[in-house]
């Protein structure tokens, strides 16, 4: 069975757009997933096919119907984790993805104007993921960014080639910087252990590096990597290699 995402969205033909490239787009060839793109319009009733009203309580901007959101999320409720893209939910990490990534898939509800009508989010228990401190015109562009980050994982996307193993976050650590030839470019030479050959003194520099970034321009990954450390320590009674 492939991982199924449904994107519940007022723009479907927004989609797949950039899934369709690359390699979220021959895992959809390949039918290791499948996307569909739901248009929450076609769940009105009415001949205006209203979805927004303006909100209680007064105030600019025009809020999504909970009647017309929860039709559109009923249609799909199987099991899957139902999402709403909002910048109020909790920020999308790497473990969330590869949680996701685990399951069956996702529903993604997108929404647009002031966002939904908070009753939908409670009856539906919707889960609240954000994809960064910024607010986009609309939920697309972050369903996009949560299902790329799941598809990348899902078993037969990735070749050897582009293991995600190594990869920032996934020890809490931001990733080494990369080189390849030429061995020198405009004057810039490569560390020279990476030309070594010995394994265990690349390993080595990496490790220091990605250690390095992850202090300076994450001191809140820093922190955890640092307690994981700790937590394995206790665990094993030895420091972690
Ligand atoms: C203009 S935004 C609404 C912003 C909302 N009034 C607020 O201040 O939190 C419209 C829609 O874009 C999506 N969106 C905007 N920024 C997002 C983010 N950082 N992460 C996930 N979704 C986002 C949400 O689906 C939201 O309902």
């Amino acid at each position: 069975m492939s991982w199924r995402a449904t994107v519940l969205t007022l723009f479907p033909e927004m989609f797949p757009g950039p899934l369709g490239q690359s390699l979220a787009g021959r895992g959809l060839e390949r039918g290791i997933w499948s996307l569909q793109a739901d248009d929450i319009r076609a769940h009105t009733t009415d001949r205006h096919r209203t979805v927004d009203d303006t909100p209680f309580g007064g105030g600019a901007g025009m809020v999504m119907r909970p009647d017309i959101a929860d039709a559109a999320l009923a249609a799909h409720a199987d099991g899957r984790p139902a999402i709403y893209l909002t910048p109020r939910g909790r920020p999308l990490t790497q473990s969330a993805v590869r949680r996701l990534a685990g399951g069956p898939g996702v529903v993604l509800f997108c929404g647009r104007y002031e966002g939904i009508d908070q009753r939908v989010i409670e009856a539906r228990n919707l889960e609240e993921i954000s994809v960064g401190d910024y607010v986009l015109s609309g939920g697309e562009p972050a369903a996009m960014i949560l299902l790329d980050a799941c598809v990348r994982l899902l078993p037969g996307v990735m070749g050897a080639a582009e293991s995600a193993e190594d990869e920032s976050f996934s020890t809490h650590l931001l990733e080494y910087p990369h080189y390849t030839r030429p061995a020198e470019w405009q004057g810039r030479g490569v560390p020279p252990v990476l030309l070594s050959g010995h394994h265990a003194a690349v390993a080595a520099w990496r490790r220091a590096e990605a250690e390095r970034i992850t202090q300076e321009r994450r001191p809140d990954l820093w922190a955890l990597h640092q307690s994981d450390l700790r937590a394995r320590t206790v665990v094993t009674g030895r420091t972690a290699p």
